[in-house]
């Protein structure tokens, strides 16, 4: 029987809409199997083999539930948002998989930096709020000199998350 985590996410994959969909299936299609094998961090969070899937996962979870009740919201917060969810999750889908590379080349690079290598050898293009939000997923205030967007805070959030309360044992 499949890994119930690789089927949540090999749904969540198809459940996207174009262009999301073909971008993120053909990064699983070259990384899938490394990905699938990975922890998400040697130390902190879901540090187990399999822990990126889980931790990529969790976001996209907490992506759903957030971005519903924002838009729920009263406001001008609920009205305001500038992004679709669909758009979050395809970012969040793909924000770590530079850890694949992190964590078996060497010499060490953070997996910011590798991530825009693995899209460029799947031909993948994004826009720029697109790259911003995958560079700046770590958050920050003028990361690199630019500003967040409610975009990459979005990102962000859901990553911290994931990785800092839900999957953190203290
Ligand atoms: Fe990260
Ligand atoms: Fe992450």
């Amino acid at each position: 029987m499949e890994d119930p985590t690789i089927h949540e996410f090999l749904h969540i994959i198809a459940s996207l809409p174009e262009p999301y969909k073909t971008k993120v299936q053909t990064m699983w299609d070259i990384f899938g199997d490394d990905f699938q094998i990975m922890p998400a961090s040697n130390r902190f969070h879901s540090n187990f083999p399999g822990g990126l899937l889980v931790h990529t996962v969790w976001t996209i979870r907490i992506a759903k539930f957030m971005y519903k009740r924002f838009k729920a919201m009263d406001s001008d917060l609920g009205q305001g948002l500038d992004f679709k969810l669909d758009e979050a999750i395809f970012i969040l889908v793909l924000h770590d998989f530079g850890k694949i590379y992190e964590q078996t080349i060497t010499p060490y690079r953070d997996h910011v930096t590798w991530i825009g290598e693995m899209l460029n050898k799947a031909k993948i293009g994004l826009t720029e709020k697109q790259a911003h939000a995958i560079l700046h997923h770590h958050g920050g205030y003028g990361v690199k000199g630019s500003p967040p967007t409610k975009l990459s805070t979005f990102v962000h959030t859901c990553d911290n998350w994931a990785s800092m309360f839900l999957e953190t044992v203290v």
